[in-house]
């Protein structure tokens, strides 16, 4: 199947696109992510080698992840003019991703006078060598003109709670140019470095923050000089990271690193006949998913933006296990173990979380960094108006963070069938979130079932609610699955096991109203004011204020940030009749801002559960096109939240296979009911695996077909 032969491209040049491409030609290896910036660009102008796993705090900010030096960094002048975007308008100017190879393109034409100068580079995140990149640059002119091509590292990163390194020490040794940085907090030592291969002799050069060669040269017309660079990433945690070469073949390494993405897109690519549009938002989305999956190296997983920077702290969210993971598990399992083990490894910080607040077993950080620790503060967003940080709750009542470990690990022992993992730590981690909710039970006197109260939902605009719907259903859920996959572990008594039981059959879980059908989100939800998102709009005096919170315009009405019964009944569709989910779509759909990127997937899956895959196009095209597309939310109150959007991507996988394609798992074995193409789509055909089998699914209007391939 493998016809992806696919190069995107934007032409022409604007500056209010600069953040916005950054993100969209993102190429990465899941070691680190390289933003679609141009080499000339400089911390102003958000360029970044974004650290997958590495993270520092700069004294009295937000701990994030570090940004590497800029060893991509090139400027060029002619006769004497700086070639640099965005001051000197270009003639021309594209910027391209080949996603089947993992590819950055650019090619800029400037006039200087009469002479045309021209600059060609192509990039990329190697995926055979996860600490290399390699970027060529390549100038001609039209008319001869004296060259400077500047060419190393700028060590003048782009930081939001920066600075992160206490020393920056730039050498040159053996023609190799090196920047050795030290992290603040722990003294982690960030290294890259640059070999160069040049047509002419350079000289090094300091100039501030930078470390250059110089290349001075007279061009010829129709030359074409070629500068290929080597740039090595490594740190002083990388175990691997020992005698990595300083300059590779460009050509040879190209091969090898396309040959991965090869191997990649055979088993990832989605064909949609009819509808190419959404094939190329579709496999876009595949191809971001690539960029950032951990592959290699130590204990890792995948932020919430991805490696597009330090939004969000670069930490890890339930967006990963919710919303990526389906597509890690059915394309690449050893994907998925490894995001498993990350929180695997990470639980004795999850224990400390809940310890802390005074419950037992794991409650999972919200914003989770290295060893589970969890990045998210009391006050996690600036007011617009005052400028002042803003008590908020997510840190410590998104309590349905843990059961989101559980779903997936629960999906990993289905689709794969390994259940090593459990014996790896899967286990325990599954008794310590059952624990965790076994612990938050609240009972009044004379009523026989169980509530978890003072709890924020998916739809963070309503704080410290009671039985929240979606948190109650996977509590019940990790509660189930502890009694079940636990029986005769010797880790759990069958005393507590039972009690698991009791509590999973005793916990109130909001059920649809006889009358309406409708599934009352939280306790005195429905009572709440009925306006309208357009209403709520209207209300705002600062268009970056936050919805939520004590003040927020949505607190005290029925408008929600995001899916959350909506959630619910798309991750369990077997506990409703459609009728109810139809309901219950219909009614919340028109209430939610999708105010978050992980939003409208879940309504598309839900739309594709009741037969309307019309209802689900826009929402599904929405999130596989949420950084294709330009216009994504930038601001939460004051904070920057620009970036990319996994758990968008994650979320279109999601609803083209187990909505459009109706794929489940079925006592171990790949089932479908039956498809719900858009209309236009003539077929949808995807490779999954799934217990070590290779499946070719194929959707058509009438069946969903399912073939067993040879591997
Ligand atoms: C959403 C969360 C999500 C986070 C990171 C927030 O805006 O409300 O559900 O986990 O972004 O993507």
């Amino acid at each position: 199947m493998i016809h992806l032969n696919r190069k995107i491209s934007d032409v022409g040049f604007s500056k209010d696109n600069i953040d916005h491409l950054g993100n969209k030609y993102l190429i990465g290896n899941g070691y680190m992510g390289i933003r679609g910036t141009a080499e000339e660009y400089t911390a102003e102008l958000h360029p970044a080698i974004n650290l997958s796993g590495v993270y520092d705090r700069a004294p009295g900010k937000w701990r994030e992840s570090v940004n590497a030096p800029n060893g991509l960094y090139c400027l060029l002048h002619a006769d004497g003019e700086r070639l640099a975007l965005p001051e000197k308008e270009p003639r021309f100017h594209e910027q391209s991703l080949d996603l089947a190879a993992g590819l950055h393109g650019r090619r800029t034409l400037w006039r200087v006078g009469e002479t045309g100068v021209t600059v060609e580079s192509e990039r990329f995140a190697s995926m055979a060598d996860p600490h290399a990149i390699l970027q060529r640059y390549v100038v001609s002119v039209d008319r001869e003109a004296e060259l400077t091509l500047d060419s190393g590292i700028d060590s003048e990163v782009w930081d939001i709670n920066g600075g992160h390194f206490s020393s920056v020490s730039l050498t040159e040794r053996e023609g190799i140019l090196s920047a050795e940085c030290r992290t603040i907090e722990q003294g982690i030592v960030v290294t890259v470095l640059v070999g160069e291969k040049a047509p002419v002799v350079g000289e090094t050069v300091k100039e501030g923050g930078k470390l250059l060669k110089r290349y001075r040269f007279r061009a010829e017309p129709l030359v074409s000089y070629v500068f290929e660079k080597t740039v090595t990433v490594c740190t002083s945690r990388d175990e691997d990271a020992v005698g990595l070469p300083t300059m590779l073949d460009y050509e040879e390494a190209k091969r090898r690193h396309t040959a991965c993405w090869d191997r990649i897109w055979y088993r990832s690519e989605v064909q949609i006949e009819g509808d190419d549009e959404a094939e190329l938002a579709l496999n876009y989305s595949i191809y971001h998913l690539n960029c950032i999956a951990p592959r290699s190296g130590g204990v890792r997983s995948i932020p919430a933006r991805g490696l597009s920077g330090q939004v969000y702290k670069g930490a890890i969210f339930w967006d990963t296990e919710m919303f990526m993971f389906d597509y890690f598990l059915f394309t690449d399992p050893d994907v998925a173990k490894r995001l498993l083990r990350y929180r695997i490894t990470t639980l004795p910080g999850a224990m400390e979380k809940a310890a802390e607040y005074g419950w037992r077993g794991a409650f999972y950080a919200w914003e989770s960094q290295e060893g589970g620790l969890d990045a998210c503060t009391d006050y996690n967003i600036t007011d617009v108006f005052t400028g002042r940080p803003v008590r908020t709750y997510f840190r410590d009542k998104q309590v349905h963070v843990s059961a989101a470990m559980v779903y997936a690990l629960v999906r990993y022992l289905e689709v794969t069938g390994d259940r090593s993992v459990l014996r790896e730590g899967g286990n325990r981690m599954l008794l310590e979130c059952a624990r965790f909710y076994h612990s938050l039970l609240v009972r009044y006197v004379g009523r026989d079932f169980y509530e978890i109260h003072d709890v924020v939902g998916p739809d963070e605009y309503h704080e410290r609610v009671n039985n929240n719907a979606y948190t109650n259903r996977m509590a019940r859920f990790t509660l189930e699955q502890a009694a079940c996959l636990l029986r005769d572990d010797p880790i759990c008594t069958e005393e507590e096991r039972l009690g698991f039981l009791e509590a999973a059959k005793r916990l109130k879980v909001p059920q649809p109203d006889p009358e309406t059908g409708l599934i009352e989100q939280f306790d005195g939800y429905f009572r709440l004011e009925d306006a309208s998102v357009e209403t709520l709009r209207s209300r705002l005096i600062d268009p970056r204020e936050y919805w939520g919170g004590a003040d927020g315009v949505a607190s005290h009405t029925q408008v929600n940030k995001q899916a959350d019964v909506a959630a619910m009944l798309g991750m369990f569709p077997e506990d409703y009749p459609t009728d109810v989910m139809e309901k219950n779509w219909l009614y919340y759909e028109p209430r939610t801002e999708h105010g978050s990127s992980l939003s409208a997937c879940m309504f598309a899956l839900l739309a594709c559960y009741i037969g309307r895959p019309d209802y689900a196009y826009p929402l599904f095209m929405k999130s596989a096109q949420q950084d294709y597309l330009p216009g994504s939310k930038l601001w939460l109150g004051l904070i920057f939240i620009g970036g990319t959007h996994p758990a968008a991507a994650g979320g279109a996988w999601m609803v083209a296979s187990r909505g459009f394609a109706g794929l489940s798992i079925r006592n171990g074995c790949p089932a479908a009911s039956k498809p719900q193409l858009p209309e236009g789509w003539a077929r949808l055909r995807f490779r999954i695996l799934c217990r070590g089998k290779s499946y070719l699914v194929t959707a058509t209007a009438e069946k969903t077909l399912i073939e067993e391939e040879q591997t």
